[in-house]
């Protein structure tokens, strides 16, 4: 299995309940290794423009409030298929979906304020990456 990267984000219902180090021992815990670290108040362009697949969405508007309510840490990690990885110590999108021993499960509140973010190919992780990280923040 080869070592790739993927994107994740801590969000602002988990900046704001304290939990920014323990959502990471998680993801270190799961094997994957934080390689870039940032804590920012995302703007809501950088929001929108995140989020832009889903602009059609229900959700949308209520998404972009809710990212830029409350500081949140954009992450790189590393490690073994770090996409599926990632996936799976996250859990369901929706936290009455996802499984025991997930983050969401764990520390979720709904499934708009369900605690992290994680890229959902290595194609998106890279467009993710590149987003809100500049190379020389990948530090290793
Ligand atoms: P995320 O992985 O950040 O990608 C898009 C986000 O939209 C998702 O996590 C959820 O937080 C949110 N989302 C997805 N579906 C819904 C929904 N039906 N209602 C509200 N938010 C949603």
């Amino acid at each position: 299995m080869a070592v790739t990267r993927t994107f994740s984000i801590i969000k602002p219902d988990a900046t704001r309940r304290n939990l920014t180090g323990a959502i990471t021992k998680m993801l270190e815990d799961a094997g994957l290794r934080v390689v870039a670290s940032r804590r920012i108040r995302m703007t809501r362009d950088q929001a929108e423009g995140f989020y832009a697949v889903h602009k059609e969405r229900p959700f949308f508007n209520d998404l972009c409030t809710f990212m830029t309510s409350g500081p949140v840490v954009v992450q790189v990690l590393e490690g073994e298929d770090a996409v599926k990885r990632n996936r799976e110590i996250m859990g369901a999108t929706n936290p009455a979906d996802a499984a025991e021993g997930t983050i969401r499960k764990t520390y979720a509140e709904s499934i708009e304020a369900n605690s992290v973010h994680g890229s959902d190919s290595d194609e998106n992780a890279k467009i993710e990456i590149d987003y809100f990280i500049a190379p020389d923040e990948n530090v290793g």
